[in-house]
């Protein structure tokens, strides 16, 4: 129970970590379609690995239904994950997250084979992924890296690195450039 109210806590902070429009933590609690899929999909990962499988998918498409964003159950998800704005989120079963992991609104973790295999995305540690950006396949996105909304990645990239553009480029991340990526504040 400890375990579950400071896990809580800590979504909250990074909420308003992460919105300068963020308020009090009962708003944000109530208001934050992010904060509530992301919860529920702790609840339906845990139904998830016990074998509980069609009610964590349940829980999933109903969570779905109420916030516009898709997780499916048996993506591990990190600590600190935030998504803002919610809506046309959708991220595959086979999806790894690290920690510090920030979406914005459209992002998709795909998949481009029907094969049961490991089929979609690794995201490392403190990757921003832009609005609308589609991310498929097996590949990883290194710590620290960024990509630029409506990109569509489909290689690996490395860590601090940013992928823009249809097929993403990639380039380094300079130092000074990395509170500009994770302070909305510059882009709404
Ligand atoms: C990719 C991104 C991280 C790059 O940031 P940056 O390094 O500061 O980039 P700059 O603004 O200096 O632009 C550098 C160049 O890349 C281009 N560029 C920037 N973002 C791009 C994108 N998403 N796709 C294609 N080109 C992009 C710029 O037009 C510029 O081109 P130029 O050199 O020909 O003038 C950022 O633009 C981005 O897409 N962030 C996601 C923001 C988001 O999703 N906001 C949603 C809020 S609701």
């Amino acid at each position: 129970m400890f375990k579950i109210i400071s896990s809580i806590k800590e979504d909250l902070a990074n909420a308003r970590d992460h919105d300068p429009a963020a308020r009090g933590d009962v708003e944000n609690a109530i208001v934050y379609s992010g904060l509530h899929a992301i919860w529920a999909h702790r609840v339906a990962h845990w139904l998830w690995v016990r074998e509980f499988r069609g009610l964590a998918r349940v829980l999933s498409q109903f969570m779905r239904f109420l916030t516009g964003i898709e997780i499916h159950p048996g993506a591990k998800i990190g600590r600190r994950f935030f998504i803002d704005h919610g809506m046309g989120i959708v991220i595959g079963e086979t999806t790894e997250i690290g920690d510090g992991v920030m979406l914005y609104h459209g992002v998709t973790l795909g998949g481009q084979v029907l094969t049961q295999t490991k089929r979609h995305p690794t995201i490392e540690d403190n990757v921003t992924i832009g609005a609308g950006a589609k991310v498929l396949g097996p590949i990883t996105v290194g710590t620290g890296s960024a990509i630029g909304a409506n990109a569509v990645v489909t290689k690996d990239v490395p860590a601090h690195h940013i992928a823009i553009g249809i097929p993403a480029k990639t380039r380094p991340r300079q130092p000074e450039e990395r509170i500009k990526l994770v302070d909305p504040d510059y882009y709404i």
